[in-house]
């Protein structure tokens, strides 16, 4: 399942957000990534543990906590500190896969990485090229959103970003750990929520069958989640 999220940031935001990366200074991506996606890795990154990297993430994970469809979405357990990463003319991030498990050394916290997001921080006009490639069941989705915007996607997707060929392509990603571990379990989960918020627009959220449902829905919850 891909769920995009629009506005996450808003574009007062995403300028505020844009003005202080610029000043930061940026390191190679590869100092994230495992042996083989160094391969194909060109781009650059906030260095991780840096001050700005932390302010903003916690920016990001305050907004992301805030936005109900996330929620809904992602059913979220634990989410990793984002990082960010900028491609100029010539970089890529050729296909691969995320490491199964991230952990932080300086919060200690290590998470199971089930879904990842990728947080546009440039337009679309900005820069030629930079797709994000998901390969799904259904075949490839090419995903390039406003400034502000997210895709939500499985982690376990085989995954690449196209090469820049012109301007400059900035974003945040990060990992998160959902409580239904089964992406299946997850998907039913989230069709299930709305189609009920659509059956309370219409009969209210006190008819009796809504409430029914809502109690089904919270009951698959306590019977998948873990925590
Ligand atoms: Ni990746």
């Amino acid at each position: 399942m891909l769920v995009c999220i629009p506005n996450i940031l808003s574009k007062s935001e995403v300028a505020s957000f844009r003005a202080v990366m610029d000043k930061a200074t940026w390191e190679d991506g590869r100092s994230t990534a495992g042996a083989q996606s160094a391969l194909v890795k060109a781009n650059e990154q906030l260095p991780p543990d840096c001050e700005i990297a932390r302010t903003l993430g916690d920016r990001i994970i305050t907004a992301l906590a805030a936005n109900s469809l996330f929620r809904a979405a992602a059913i979220p357990f634990r989410i990793f500190p984002p990082l960010f990463n900028r491609y100029g003319a010539g970089q890529k991030f050729g296909v691969h896969i995320d490491n199964a498990i991230r952990g932080d050394h300086l919060t200690g916290m290590r998470i199971r990485t089930d879904l990842s997001v990728t947080l546009f921080l440039s337009e679309p006009e900005e820069y030629e090229g930079g797709e994000l490639v998901i390969e799904d069941y259904y075949g490839s989705q090419r995903i390039k959103l406003p400034a502000g915007d997210l895709v939500l996607y499985p982690a376990t997707s085989l995954h690449m970003v196209t090469p820049v060929t012109s301007g400059r392509r900035v974003a945040s990603f990060l990992w998160l750990q959902s409580m239904i571990r089964d992406a299946q379990a997850r998907s039913m989960i989230f069709d299930l929520d709305s189609a009920i918020q659509g059956l309370a627009d219409r009969h209210g959220q006190d008819d009796r069958e809504v409430v029914k449902l809502t109690g089904v829905y919270h009951n698959l919850i306590r019977h998948w989640a873990e925590l």
